[in-house]
């Protein structure tokens, strides 16, 4: 026996005029943090900022390191500061920018890595109301309601 299924991701996209004026600060944020991004090897400047339940915006670059691994994501950068400062305090909203090696800010809105989106399932699953994530890119934002939109198939504590 084998059955076929299948997995629909919903998501938003609204042009940069569009966003709430929160959507808009938390953009700037996200922007403003690509230019605190180490990333000599790549020369990919991402930038994430976390806005949290009571208003805190807390904001992550990517930190690279000559052994390649070793560095990390804007978005771990960001949600692991904000968790390690803020344990109790729920993320409410993440948005995530880049620029590329040409300096502009990318066209297409910047995924999350796999990694980056493991962790962000966690931390939503730490909170009782949804993580939303907002992917910039100057053709339009995502607006992804919950992480399990973007990781819909993913392991987890209830596996162990
Ligand atoms: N990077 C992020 O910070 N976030 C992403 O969503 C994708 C990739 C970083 C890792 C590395 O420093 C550089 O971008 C190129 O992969």
């Amino acid at each position: 026996m084998q059955e076929e299924h299948t997995i629909t991701i919903p998501f938003l996209k609204k042009d940069e005029a569009d966003l709430t004026p929160e959507e808009a600060r938390l953009l700037k944020q996200a922007k403003e943090a690509t230019y605190r991004s180490y990333s000599p090897y790549s020369r990919f400047s991402v930038g994430a900022a976390a806005l949290l339940e009571d208003g805190t915006i807390v904001e992550g670059s990517n930190q690279e390191n000559a052994a390649y691994p070793s560095g990390l994501c804007a978005e771990r950068t960001a949600v692991f500061y904000a968790k390690s400062r803020y344990p109790d305090k729920a993320v409410v909203l993440l948005c995530v920018v880049a620029r590329d090696t040409s300096g502009q800010f990318t066209d297409r809105p910047i995924p999350p890595c796999g990694a980056c989106c493991q962790v962000l399932m966690e931390t939503e699953s730490r909170q009782t109301t949804p993580l939303r994530v907002m992917l910039y890119g100057r053709q339009g934002t995502y607006f992804i309601d919950t992480v399990k939109n973007l990781l819909p198939i993913h392991f987890d504590a209830s596996y162990l």
